[in-house]
């Protein structure tokens, strides 16, 4: 019988059990390794792993119908936007209904990964113990490290401050009763935060810190959650989509200007969306003030563009989050400016046994593009499918990309790695049945771990 390559999964939150199951479907080896005490990441309320930036209010933002894996619906009666309690409970309903916890090592970080001459995969573990592996898949999450703003704004500030990750967590206790409390970002995490603290009894005022305008969308759009009415087919021109959604959205919710908002420079979808059914709400009662972005942090004061200056006592930066491959050697892998390049988000051209899962920003949510990534990689690991040469992957990456810049024409940080939900989904599709009729070479990755004398 052929000895499969043994595999190991780096991290078990909703990418990696998507990994592990797809694995453990093939009757492919492997082991996961998660730091924290139990499996979902950033969806395990005060994770022991400290990495999970969920919040007690935390809701999930694009609907459940969206978010669930497509072989395991989310039980009937779920609601739309569920809190991170309904969606880590899910994430362990799935784990147990497939066994997948049996593979995972709970409460073990990967301290380094690295690739011997031979190919083999040395894989170092927090408790001292080193594991050998055929192949490596990577879905430690990138949304965990902070990105603080760089460079730093000039000046400096004698208040309280924290990033978006640590609000509201018993590590950093920071209480904003009464407070005047400075927001700064127009992401999700902005919007949540600068919403929830402006209610009445909370901070004693809020303003909302706006360098760049952008467009915000309802949770629900006529009634309908956004998220179902938005995505758009794989084949629909994401520029029409712009422009049909702008005029609902507009025409049912308003325009970020008209509440005091900076006008986008942007079209609708081409940025990574906000949304928020609240904010317009929050911005209309006067309990959100908007304000551009910051000129100079001044002690008990900050300086804003516009040359107002407020008297600040909390500062909240929800400046987003670095993309951090800490176990790599960073002359191996790193990605300066947040910026990975990969073939379809999973591949890099030239090493054949790693792989990311879940490394990408969708415009829709990521555990169904996760579960269609871990069958991928699964399929080609058992010789089914096939991957391009190196040279036709470096060409598409380039296609991508450069379609991705002309989009996204910002650069920031923020988008490196964003795809359309279906158009992503209905590619990978393609690759596999492409993929199929190149395959029959036996297997891509041979199964050396289990023989090594070491
Ligand atoms: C506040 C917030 C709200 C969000 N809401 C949504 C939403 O509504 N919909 C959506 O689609 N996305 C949302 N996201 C995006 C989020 O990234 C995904 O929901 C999801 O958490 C991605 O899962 P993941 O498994 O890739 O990463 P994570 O959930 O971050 O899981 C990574 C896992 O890897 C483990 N790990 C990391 N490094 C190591 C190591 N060295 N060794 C061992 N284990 C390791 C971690 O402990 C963790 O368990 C949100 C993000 C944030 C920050
Ligand atoms: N309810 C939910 O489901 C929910 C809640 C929170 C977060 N999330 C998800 O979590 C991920 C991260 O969201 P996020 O909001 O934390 O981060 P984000 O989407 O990266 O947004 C960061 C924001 O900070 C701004 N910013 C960055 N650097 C800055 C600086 N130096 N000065 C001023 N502004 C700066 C960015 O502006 P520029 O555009 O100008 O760079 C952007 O508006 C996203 O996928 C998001 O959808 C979901």
């Amino acid at each position: 019988m052929t000895q499969l390559p043994r595999v190991c999964v780096i991290g078990a939150g909703s990418s990696g059990i998507a990994a592990v199951k797809a694995l453990r479907d093939r009757g492919l080896p492997h082991a996961c390794y998660e730091k924290g005490a139990d499996l979902g990441g950033n969806w395990l309320f005060r994770n022991a792993n400290g990495m999970s930036a969920a919040y007690e209010s935390l809701h999930i933002n694009t609907d459940a119908k969206l978010m669930e894996y497509r072989d395991f619906p989310m039980p009937p009666g779920t609601p739309d936007y569920p809190s991170h309690r309904v969606i880590k409970a899910y994430f362990d309903d799935y784990a147990d209904r497939f066994g997948l916890r049996e593979n995972i090592r709970f409460g073990v970080e990967v301290t380094r990964a690295r690739r011997r001459p031979d190919g083999a995969w040395e894989v170092s573990l927090d408790s001292g113990e080193t594991e050998l592996f055929d192949a490596l898949v990577v879905a430690n999450g990138h949304h965990w490290d902070p990105r603080w703003p760089d460079p730093p704004y000039p000046g400096e500030f004698h208040g309280e401050q924290i990033h978006s990750h640590a609000y509201l967590n018993p590590r950093e206790p920071v209480d904003f009763h009464g407070k005047r409390v400075l927001v700064v970002g127009m992401g999700n995490s902005a919007m949540d935060i600068a919403c929830e603290l402006s209610r009445p009894g909370i901070a004693e005022r809020l303003y909302l810190s706006a360098r760049r305008g952008v467009w915000i969308l309802p949770k629900y759009l006529f009634g309908i959650p956004m998220s179902r009415l938005g995505m758009l087919p794989h084949w629909f021109p994401w520029w029409i989509g712009s422009a049909l959604t702008r005029l609902a959205v507009t025409i049912n919710a308003g325009t970020p200007w008209r509440f005091g908002l900076p006008r986008p420079d942007h079209r609708m979808l081409q940025a990574h969306p906000t949304i928020s059914q609240e904010i317009f709400i929050r911005l209309g009662s006067g309990d959100i003030l908007p304000r551009p972005g910051i000129q100079r942090l001044a002690g008990d004061r900050v300086a804003f563009t516009d040359g107002r200056v407020e008297l600040v006592d909390a500062i909240v930066w929800c400046t987003g989050y670095k993309l951090s491959l800490p176990f790599f050697d960073p002359e191996f892998i790193s990605a300066p400016g947040n910026d990975l390049p990969l073939w379809e988000r999973m591949v890099k051209p030239g090493i054949d046994n790693l792989f990311f899962v879940g490394l990408l920003q969708p415009l829709g949510a990521i555990m169904p593009i996760a579960e269609a990534q871990g069958r991928f990689i699964g399929d080609h690991l058992l010789g089914r499918i096939a991957l391009p040469d190196q040279a036709e992957m470096r060409r598409a990456m380039e296609r991508e990309r450069a379609a991705m810049f002309r989009r996204y024409r910002d650069r920031s940080a923020r988008h490196t790695m964003q795809v359309d939900f279906e158009n992503y989904l209905h590619r990978l599709r393609k690759h596999a049945r492409l993929g199929a009729r190149r395959a029959g070479q036996g297997l891509p990755v041979p199964a050396r771990a289990a023989a090594d004398p070491r």
